[in-house]
């Protein structure tokens, strides 16, 4: 599988410095890879200068959001890798999404060979604090112009990069425990990372924002009983040192972050449960000190520590000591992995050449 470098994206590297402050998701490296879709065949793929997409008012994307995406990290820590960490499980994860959005799979190889291509030459701009990274947002929208509602005939999938610091401000999160819109529900398309999931979410992160919380957790569609996820993360709790997390089910986002913290959490001796969580267990063992620990955890927000819980009846339900020992553990051991500092025993890096 090969790359066509357009010589123009070159030289806007050339031209690109890093700003002092990183952030999330604002500075991005001018290039992006790019394959279009049409009559069964995607193109030959091309590395171009970033520069925004010309569309028609009546794409399909713009109307339908037949769109999914996901998020991934190149790490380059002390002079080591770059390292991908897991990307096979991001391509299959872009494949399950395109089949629950009626898109084409794009095969493993092209979403490969676009992610390497886009690590290799954005290597300079790979910040190089533990913690930082690279974030790359592979995406594939529905480019169809017309207004009928049905799957686009023609696709567009781009890799772009964003080198970034932490996701989060501050070191401990407030939750907002979501008892009235729900984010997903049995059959419907919770899983597959699309935009519509996300653009669901908004109402109560501006709701949980206006009452003074920084996220929202959700509940189970049908009985509001049960916890599921935190849109864009996912959940974990330790409880009499027990580390609980919501099992995957299909209105969950089915995150490699998780799934790698519990091979981690195992691997170092620690209990680990997915279980059908009810949010009263959760608050109850809050509220006598049996859950010690709270945390979220994802590609962009790593693993975040949860304060404070509260919801629409005022109350809150407060993590005595939010940093605590597992969670801080696993960190340093995800990192640690991520940024090539620990045996991988599980071969979950991928090094970049
Ligand atoms: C990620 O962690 O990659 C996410 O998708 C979260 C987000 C920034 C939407």
């Amino acid at each position: 599988m090969t790359i066509k470098i357009d010589p123009k994206a070159i030289d806007a590297l050339t031209n690109f410095t890093l700003p002092t402050e990183i952030g999330f998701g604002k500075t991005i490296v001018p290039i992006m890879a790019v394959t279009d879709y049409k009559d069964g065949v995607w193109s030959p793929l091309e590395l171009l200068p970033y520069a925004p997409i010309v569309m028609d008012p009546t794409c399909k994307v713009l109307h339908y959001g037949q769109e999914i995406f996901e998020g991934m990290k190149a790490y380059h820590v002390e002079e080591k890798g770059p390292y991908l960490f897991r990307p096979m499980m991001n391509a299959k994860r872009f494949n399950l999404s395109a089949q629950r959005m009626a898109m084409p799979d794009i095969p493993e190889e092209l979403y490969m060979e676009a992610v390497r291509s886009v690590v290799e030459y954005s290597t300079d701009f790979i910040p190089t604090k533990s913690g930082e990274s690279l974030y790359l947002r592979p995406f594939m929208i529905a480019t169809e112009n017309s207004l009928g509602i049905k799957p686009s005939d023609s696709y567009k999938f781009m890799v772009i990069a964003s080198p970034s610091g932490s996701y989060f401000k501050n070191e401990a999160l407030k939750v907002l425990i979501e008892r009235e819109f729900i984010r997903a529900s049995p059959g419907g398309m919770g899983y597959a990372k699309t935009g519509g999931n996300y653009a669901g979410s908004l109402i109560s992160a501006k709701k949980a924002r206006d009452l003074g919380y920084e996220q929202t957790l959700w509940l189970d569609g049908l009985e509001k009983k049960y916890i599921e996820e935190m849109s864009g993360m996912n959940f974990f709790a330790v409880i009499d040192g027990k580390i609980v997390t919501p099992t995957i089910q299909d209105t969950i986002l089915d995150g490699i972050t998780r799934n790698s913290l519990i091979t981690i959490a195992k691997d170092l001796g620690y209990e680990v449960s997915e279980e059908k969580f009810e949010i009263e267990k959760l608050l109850s063992s809050i509220e006598d000190g049996s859950c010690t620990e709270c945390f979220a955890c994802g590609t962009a927000a790593i693993i975040t520590p949860i304060g404070l819980f509260g919801d629409c009846t005022n109350n809150t339900w407060e993590v005595k000591n939010p940093i605590g020992p597992v969670s801080s553990k696993l960190k340093e051991t995800l990192l640690a992995l991520q940024e090539g500092r620990l045996e991988d025993k599980h071969e979950w890096r991928m090094e970049v050449k």
